[in-house]
């Protein structure tokens, strides 16, 4: 057999079908869900794509320069944060939704986990030059995903969900962008376990100040681009109106979304002890000097704090 073959044999044993939720066969490397006849072959960089939508296929949401800059604080996150975040309560499944390059899958991959990693189609060449291995990643959408339900111990999403319901390339929202927004929380609670965990970051919309984007065109109110702008040139973060519809989500709206809407049994915002110090943060511009007081402001949060207008930055953990 060739090794599309094989990944494919491998592959079929957990994936199914993300419209019907079938199980899949593999024959001739391509794998197959019989009754509705769908086909889903691996893309010409060796990875599964299930992708539904082809709009899709005209995004592209990483750059070259991205790519090094996601490699550069990914190991001690993985060892300081997101490694004792899964094994506080064990569990050797896991699945990353908006995975980018996949080095944290890559990390559990390594340490023994079952790990999954699934981006979009424009992610599969990032992952080919990395060396990703094709039988922990696949391509295709968060809100329909090739996972069988209550499949993982702990899913994680990390700086994506603000961009769901986006319009292609932009923090802009589309029309349905909160259709689509639901229907990737009910994805994300479906695929895990029950009593199962889901961890959701994103900056918080309460808060004015966004230490992650850039201002953008449509989600900045007329007349207020040249200040925004001034602003991020100086201090590498975003000012924003903190209410109203804004691609960012509160700790309302996540629990909400994933509570209300998709069915999950609680949210709770987790402290940023380990997040903040490592992963990206901005540049911070001409604050670079007030670096360590901010991260121990942000990192000594109180429970109730981390709720509010105060948080600049959502560490969500979501129960099944
Ligand atoms: C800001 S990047 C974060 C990458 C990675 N999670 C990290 O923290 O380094 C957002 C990621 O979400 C992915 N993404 C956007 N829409 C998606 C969707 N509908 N389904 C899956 N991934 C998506 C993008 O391709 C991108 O890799």
């Amino acid at each position: 057999m060739n090794a599309a073959g094989d990944i494919a044999e491998t592959l079929a044993k957990v994936l199914v079908c993300p419209r019907t939720y079938a199980p899949l066969t593999a024959h001739d490397g391509v794998l197959h869900e019989e009754q509705s006849g769908a086909a889903y072959p691996s893309n010409e960089h060796g990875y599964f794509d299930f992708t539904l939508n082809p709009e899709f296929y005209a995004m592209e949401s990483t750059s070259e320069e991205y790519a090094v800059e996601q490699q550069s604080s990914w190991r001690r996150f993985y060892d300081e944060f997101l490694k004792p975040w899964l094994d506080r309560e064990g569990g050797r499944r896991v699945l990353e939704v908006g995975c980018g390059l996949g080095l944290g899958i890559r990390y559990f991959a390594e340490d023994g986990y079952e790990a999954f990693g699934l981006d979009i189609p424009c992610l599969a060449k990032f992952w080919a030059k990395a060396g990703n291995d094709p039988r922990c990643f696949v391509n295709g959408d968060g809100a329909a995903m090739p996972f069988p339900d209550g499949y993982f111990d702990a899913v994680y999403t990390l700086g994506t969900i603000e961009h769901i319901g986006t319009k292609v390339g932009h923090y802009t929202l589309a029309d349905n962008y909160l259709d689509t927004r639901r229907a990737f929380a009910r994805e994300l609670v479906r695929v895990t376990k029950p009593g199962g965990r889901i961890l959701v970051t994103c900056p918080n919309k309460s808060f004015p100040i966004d230490i992650h984007h850039e201002p953008t065109d449509a989600a900045t109110p007329a007349g207020t681009m040249r200040f925004r702008r001034y602003f991020f040139d100086c201090f590498g973060m975003t000012l924003h109106k903190p209410f109203g519809a804004y691609h960012l989500f509160s700790f309302g709206e996540l629990r909400h979304l994933f509570c209300a809407d998709a069915g999950a049994a609680g949210a709770e915002a987790l402290p940023l002890r380990h997040y903040f110090a490592f992963k990206r943060t901005g540049s911070l511009g001409l604050l670079r000097g007030f670096k360590n007081l901010i991260v121990m402001y942000i990192e000594g949060m109180p429970p109730l704090l981390r709720r509010s207008c105060f948080n600049p930055f959502l560490v969500v953990e979501i129960r099944r």
